[in-house]
């Protein structure tokens, strides 16, 4: 090869080499976190700009993923004083119906983007927890819910315990994986209410 044949090979090259880098001078390679976000994003882009919300973590659920597998004391008992805080308790009674609350438990339905309007979400507990002996499959995320009332009784603090973890489970367990059914408006309060008495209730299915 000539030397002006080699200087343009090499200048060739070096154009090349700047054009491919040029899109990313001044800004680092994207995170593996902010990448899975943009994917995430991206993914439901016919979703109503109000459901798409719900791809935006809050504070503690960035704490969360941030601390996975290392979440220190400070931090866990920072966010369970955090989440007590959010705790809100209906007037009047914690227990409501169970037979409504198996109800509840037993849907899987809501919070996708292709709801029709007026979808009332269920609890989706099954798909974490064993609720009863009936049933034909159930998920093991969470600990079986046998026999929870006959265990524990239905005292007005348990009912309070049972009310409040489901109105926000990370009030008394950092980083729980269970959905914050009350304190993310997933659930309304009668639904909450019917699952306590679901979980409390001796003549419930919980509890045979
Ligand atoms: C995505 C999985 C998931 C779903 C859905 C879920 N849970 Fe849980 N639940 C868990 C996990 C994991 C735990 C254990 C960690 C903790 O205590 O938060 C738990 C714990 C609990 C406890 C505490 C048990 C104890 O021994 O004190 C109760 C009560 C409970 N869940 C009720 C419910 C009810 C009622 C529903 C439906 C409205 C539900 N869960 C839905 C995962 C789930």
């Amino acid at each position: 090869m000539n030397p002006i044949r080699i200087t343009l090979a090499a200048l060739a090259i070096i154009c090349c080499a700047a054009g491919c880098v040029a899109p990313q001078t001044g800004s680092e390679p994207a995170s593996i976190d902010a990448k899975a976000a943009a994917a995430l994003s991206s993914s439901f882009t016919s979703a109503s700009p109000e459901w798409q919300q719900r791809l935006v973590q809050d504070e503690v659920q960035k704490q969360c993923s941030a601390a996975r597998g290392k979440l220190t004391g400070d931090l866990a008992s920072a966010i369970v004083q955090s989440q007590q805080a959010t705790l809100k308790y209906p007037e009047g009674g914690l227990m409501g119906d169970w037979k409504s609350g198996e109800k509840v438990a037993q849907s899987g339905v809501g919070l996708q983007f292709s709801d029709k309007p007026g979808t009332v979400p269920g609890g989706n507990c099954y798909a974490c927890h064993q609720i009863s002996k009936a049933e034909i499959a159930h998920g093991t995320i969470g600990p079986s819910l046998l026999g929870y009332g006959k265990l524990r009784g239905q005292s007005e603090a348990m009912q309070k315990y049972t009310y409040g973890k489901i109105y926000n489970a990370q009030a008394y367990m950092p980083c729980s994986l269970m959905p914050r059914f009350g304190h993310k408006g997933i659930l309304n309060e009668q639904q909450m209410k019917d699952l306590t008495a679901l979980l409390l209730d001796p003549a419930s299915p919980v509890n045979q």
